[in-house]
């Protein structure tokens, strides 16, 4: 019977991660909202409503929750439509607000780790073109400027945009997010938008704080072929390319290769301090001769494995340790997992997902990859976006009802607790989570095989 500790490092953070438009609720003027007033756009056609109720100031109640479990910091975003709800207009409110909130964090000993754009646009930036009118990026860095002027003296670990291959095709490709379109054109034209709005954002901070640490959150698929391989390892190449790497290639080289087009963004290269990972799931790629619109590439849920609800693939928390190794060796740049977890009303699955994430974390600082903090999605039950408040996709540690705002913590809140506490997991925690599990996880120490010495000539 095995009996290990792994022990992370000295001053490893320990988090969750949340969203302001999914957590704050009280409809602010953004294009999410807006959205949500579409019908069928949403699930049962719901809108945020009161969220979590953040902007009613319950972030406090629940920083005391993560407090308590050992978090030794946060992961939240600002809502750009509140502080600047029109063009150079900026709210002190909306700005003091925040100021609260870091402090809140501070006080409990938390770090914040602050996102400037996490799927949310102001209403006038829409009206503007969105990310397509070059004038964007320009207004995220003033936007930047501001956020890092007023509330930089609380806060040095800085994510500019959250997933912007995810916002790209969501909302321009799979026309699941607003506007709601279906061209890879004009996705991949927004995907260069954010890069463009990254690295002015990146020049902003700097300017008003120096030793800022800049990064944006990258979410990565994990990708299997469709077999045979040799016709459709390709298609896995290229979307791995397109969705997982164009983008974290541009930041060292400043040109952005997508497809057969290549655009110089020169102001791109250089500005990562560190990179964000975001990754839940594995799919399968193919080829496709009716996907026209998608390159003729599919992606497909994988037959077998732990499958997540319709719509998403099979939840792979290995693919942490994967993506973690190439992040690591392509931009040499310390990494955190900025956010990974499930979807999981009965917790029957998170604290098998958890156990294997974090294993994968420790795995790859086994490697030496330089791994600095981990970030649960998410801390308590929130807007999904398209799925609303949908039953199958609850990914709080806490239970959270909109309505009663009642939170109730799930197993996986104490056993990832107990891991943020002891800055470790043990085989003794993984006994009491996982009883059944346990040992196939973690079969005995590892006995070394016998190796043959072929005499040299
Ligand atoms: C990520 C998003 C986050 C949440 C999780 C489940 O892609 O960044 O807001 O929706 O998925």
């Amino acid at each position: 019977m095995v009996n290990f500790t792994l022990t992370f490092p000295a001053g490893f953070l320990w988090g969750a991660a949340t969203a302001a438009h999914q957590v704050e609720g009280g409809s602010p003027p953004n294009t999410w909202a807006a959205w949500e007033q579409m019908p069928g756009r949403i699930h049962q056609n719901q809108r945020a409503g009161l969220a979590c109720d953040w902007w009613g100031g319950r972030y406090a109640e629940d920083f005391d929750r993560a407090a308590a479990l050992g978090h030794n910091a946060h992961r939240f975003s600002v809502e750009w439509s509140r502080i600047e709800p029109e063009r150079g207009k900026f709210n002190a409110e909306a700005i003091a607000h925040y100021a609260d909130m870091i402090a809140a964090l501070r006080a409990r000993h938390m770090e914040p780790l602050l996102t400037l754009h996490h799927f949310t646009d102001p209403l006038w930036i829409a009206g503007q073109g969105g990310w397509l009118n070059p004038d964007t990026a320009h207004r995220f860095a003033r936007f930047a400027q501001i956020v890092a002027e007023e509330l930089g003296g609380g806060v040095t670990m800085w994510c500019t945009v959250n997933e912007p291959m995810v916002y790209a095709m969501q909302g321009y490709l799979l026309g699941r997010f607003r506007p709601g379109e279906g061209s890879l054109g004009r996705a991949l034209r927004v995907a260069e938008g954010l890069l463009r709005g990254h690295a002015a954002a990146y020049a902003a901070i700097k300017e008003v704080q120096p030793d800022a640490q800049i990064g944006l959150a990258k979410h990565q698929l994990s990708l299997l072929a469709r077999r045979p391989s040799w016709l459709h390892g390709p298609a896995r190449n290229l979307l791995r390319h397109v969705f997982n790497r164009a983008l974290v290639e541009a930041l060292l080289t400043g040109e952005l290769r997508f497809l057969r087009r290549t655009v110089a963004v020169p102001e791109a290269r250089g500005t990562l301090d560190w990179i964000g990972l975001n990754t839940y799931y594995r799919f399968v790629a193919g080829f496709n001769l009716l996907r026209p619109r998608q390159a003729f590439i599919e992606q497909t849920r994988p037959r077998h494995g732990l499958l997540g609800p319709a719509g998403t693939g099979e939840i792979w928390p290995e693919g942490v340790f994967e993506q973690i190794r190439w992040l690591a060796e392509r931009t040499g740049k310390p990494i955190y997992v900025t956010e990974h977890g499930v979807p999981d009303a009965d917790d029957a699955l998170r604290p098998l997902v958890l156990v294997r994430g974090l294993r994968s974390v420790w795995d790859a600082l086994n490697y030496n990859f330089p791994v600095k903090g981990y970030f649960h999605w998410t801390l308590a039950d929130n807007f999904e976006w398209t799925e609303g408040y949908d039953p199958r996709f609850r990914f709080g540690l806490f239970a959270c009802d909109p309505q009663t705002q009642v939170r109730t913590p799930r197993r996986s809140a104490e056993l990832y607790g107990e891991v943020c506490a002891a800055n470790a997991l043990t085989m003794d925690m993984v006994r009491r989570y996982l009883p059944d599990e346990a040992d196939a996880l973690f079969p005995g120490v590892p006995v070394q095989r016998a190796v043959t010495l072929r005499p040299r000539s």
